[in-house]
């Protein structure tokens, strides 16, 4: 099976995605959509995997960790202490999870990999020749931030997906668009 990496974020007027090790904005649609995308499988027998780095992670409030329903991955320079999360797996390079995921043990377990952040994960990811698509959800209103999401490659073709709720979107007064975009390099030398 060839790894796809599809890229999952949301990011305001200056493309800032997070600030003080937390996210800018509360849009709990928004949040139920990333829940709703990262989770669901079409082969019910298979997870998804959700690829994040040690800062993303370290994040998520201890009562949604690991995130459930999903095979979580985490990037570190150093090792991660997963010991007591199930599904949690911790990695020191791109390269080792690679490995992994075309290892025995997961190649038949997982079924989408979603790349949920922070900037380097994005950033290497979408390096990668296996950067497939890039779910973004653009908040339409400026927000003070510490974390930007990476420079977008220049040829990304929008397509719509049927998950993907379209138009704008607005949640206490905030509008923000599902944006959806592929990648036409997916899996070239
Ligand atoms: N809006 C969104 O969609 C969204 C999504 C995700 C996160 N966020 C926000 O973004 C912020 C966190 O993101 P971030 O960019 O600061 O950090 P991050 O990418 O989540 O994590 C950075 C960490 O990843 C590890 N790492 C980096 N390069 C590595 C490499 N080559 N090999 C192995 N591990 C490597 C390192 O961990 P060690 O230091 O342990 O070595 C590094 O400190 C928070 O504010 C969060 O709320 C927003």
């Amino acid at each position: 099976m060839v790894v796809k990496f599809d890229l999952i974020a949301a990011a305001c007027e200056n493309m800032g995605i997070g600030k003080n090790k937390d996210l800018p904005w509360r849009l709990k649609s928004e949040m139920a959509f990333f829940s709703r995308m990262t989770s669901e499988t079409v082969d019910k027998n298979k997870k998804n995997v959700v690829l994040m780095g040690r800062k993303t992670w370290d994040c998520i409030p201890p009562k949604f960790k690991p995130l459930s329903n999903r095979i979580n991955f985490i990037m570190s320079r150093s090792s991660v202490d997963v010991q007591n999360y199930k599904d949690c797996y911790s990695f020191t390079s791109l390269q080792e999870v690679l490995d992994t995921l075309g290892g025995e043990k997961f190649q038949d377990q997982y079924e989408n990999v979603w790349v949920i952040g922070g900037s380097y994960i994005y950033e290497e990811t979408m390096k990668s020749k296996f950067f497939h698509r890039l779910y973004l959800t653009k908040i339409m209103k400026h927000f003070d931030c510490d974390t930007f999401f990476p420079k977008m490659k220049d040829n990304l073709v929008k397509i719509s997906d049927s998950r993907v709720p379209e138009g704008i979107q607005e949640e206490n007064g905030i509008q923000f668009v599902y944006n959806v975009y592929e990648n036409p390099d997916f899996n070239k030398e």
